[in-house]
């Protein structure tokens, strides 16, 4: 694969010498790097409000008091429209020129299922449709359904519905028609991203996890909700007979959660059979981006063996602040952009960004700042497999540097009080380590006894 993007970039001379000339940098680099946003779980809350009694301030703190309420939002709450504006609004008005955005649901706030409704639900992912929309008219975005982006929430079906129905027609301005036909159908699709760049294919493969997420008991005995696993299987294999690349976005993540020990982010079996194809076809996929958990996390799947890296997954924090009050540790509003080559799609870098909420509020002014940048932060060449796999080994060591660096960014220099070491490092660790059931659980089980 190496050889094929070095092949590429020498036989596209007239790409190279388009660009500005870069004295110092390494022009190689420069002349190859395409860009791409990733927002996730926009959790909009049409109630907040400013006012004096703070269990009123927003329907999603759920009758407790709003922590520290500001025009840009709180802890305790779901997004206010005003929140999600900015974070629109710095990436139209950010000097990194992207290629494309992806954006991998949750639209509608934490409130208790019979103060939504159908109607609203498709109200709220029409509003952020739109507003995306129209903020950034020419960016091409690669939208995928949340758990919330239902009612009841989590209870996405196997077949047509108004939900799948009404998203389709928001997300025209973005899909093509075979994209939709699917969508229609069963909350997925696929499409071809066109570069100018590249003769090379990049193929946008958009599931819908939440069909394989626990609370959903409508798929739970299911062996292949809405055909989705045939479906993936097929659109991989013919991806690899044409030679293209894909990129994986859904909502919930693949994988073991990063904060709760012996817990997949969606149902075991489901799991495991994502992870058998995701390693089949791991010379196809070149990254896998997700939101849900609100938290930076990253993955890095092994092959069968659990010997050689051959994957990289991405977990982006949120753009709502909202925590439960059970939760000692919450999330500033974070998004960012990935650099890949545009030869042959590798991710090379991740830039993330965010907003430090409770400075936002105090000046009443959202200054969204550059929170790190991977390959500098964690001295690592790319974000290849190989890259993020000796990062971990270096996240293993006590009291590495690295990996409390990785926990900051984790809640998004979200004020931790606490840190993470014991168990919740073993639990931090075998997560973006082992994807599998049992080599996670072996993991687990092995770190404890050290
Ligand atoms: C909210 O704060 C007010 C004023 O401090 C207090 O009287 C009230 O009991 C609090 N309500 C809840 C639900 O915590
Ligand atoms: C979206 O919702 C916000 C907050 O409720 C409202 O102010 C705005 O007008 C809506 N925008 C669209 C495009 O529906
Ligand atoms: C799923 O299977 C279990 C065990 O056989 C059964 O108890 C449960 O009722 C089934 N649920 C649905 C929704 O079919
Ligand atoms: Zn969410
Ligand atoms: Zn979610």
């Amino acid at each position: 694969m190496e050889l094929l993007c070095v092949w590429l970039f020498f036989v596209t001379p007239l790409v190279i010498s388009a660009l500005p000339v870069e004295p110092k940098g390494d022009i190689r680099k420069q002349a190859a790097t395409g860009k791409f946003w990733h927002v996730t779980d926009l959790h909009l809350d049409f109630s907040y409000h400013i006012t004096g009694d703070h269990t009123k301030v927003c329907l999603s703190s759920k009758g407790a008091n709003a922590s520290n309420p500001g025009i840009f939002g709180d802890f305790l709450c779901d997004s206010p429209y005003q929140l999600i504006l900015s974070a629109i609004q710095n990436i139209k008005d950010s000097e990194q020129k992207a290629d494309f955005m992806i954006w991998t649901g949750d639209s509608p706030p934490h409130i208790p299922v019979n103060e939504l409704s159908t109607k609203m639900v498709i109200d709220i992912i029409g509003n952020m449709s739109t507003t995306i929309h129209s903020f950034l008219p020419d960016l091409q975005v690669f939208p995928a359904l949340g758990n919330h982006d239902y009612w009841p929430q989590d209870q996405f079906p196997v077949e047509a519905s108004e939900i799948y129905t009404a998203v389709a027609e928001y997300w025209k301005p973005w899909l093509n028609e075979e994209a939709l036909v699917t969508l229609r159908k069963g909350g997925y699709y696929s499409q071809i991203y066109k570069s100018s760049q590249t003769t090379q294919s990049l193929r946008i493969i958009s599931l819908n996890t939440n069909l394989y997420y626990s609370p959903n008991k409508v798929t739970v005995n299911m062996t292949d909700p809405a055909d989705q696993f045939e479906w993936l299987e097929e659109t991989l294999k013919a991806s690899r007979q044409n030679n293209e690349k894909v990129y994986v976005i859904a909502h919930v993540p693949v994988g073991f959660l990063p904060f709760a020990a012996f817990t997949a982010a969606m149902g075991v079996n489901f799991n495991e059979r994502l992870v058998k194809i995701f390693r089949n076809y791991s010379d196809v996929i070149s990254g896998q981006f997700y939101g849900h958990t609100h938290r930076d996390s990253i993955m890095v799947l092994l092959d069968e063996n659990n010997e050689k890296p051959v994957g990289s997954v991405f977990v982006a924090p949120a753009v709502t602040p909202i925590r439960s009050l059970s939760e000692s540790d919450g999330n500033n509003p974070g998004f960012r952009l990935y650099h890949y080559d545009t030869g042959c799609y590798n991710l090379l870098d991740l830039w993330h960004y965010y907003l430090n909420l409770t400075e936002a509020n105090l000046k009443k002014e959202a200054i969204w700042k550059l929170e790190y940048i991977m390959t500098e932060i964690y001295k690592i060449k790319d974000l290849q497999p190989e890259s993020l796999e000796e990062l971990i080994q270096r996240f293993r060591k006590p009291d590495s540097i690295d990996f409390q660096n990785y926990y900051k960014n984790y809640v998004v220099h979200f004020d931790s009080i606490k840190g993470c070491d014991g168990l919740c490092k073993a639990v931090q660790v075998c997560s973006i380590q082992y994807l599998d059931r049992d080599s996670y659980i072996k993991c687990l089980k092995m770190y404890k006894l050290q």
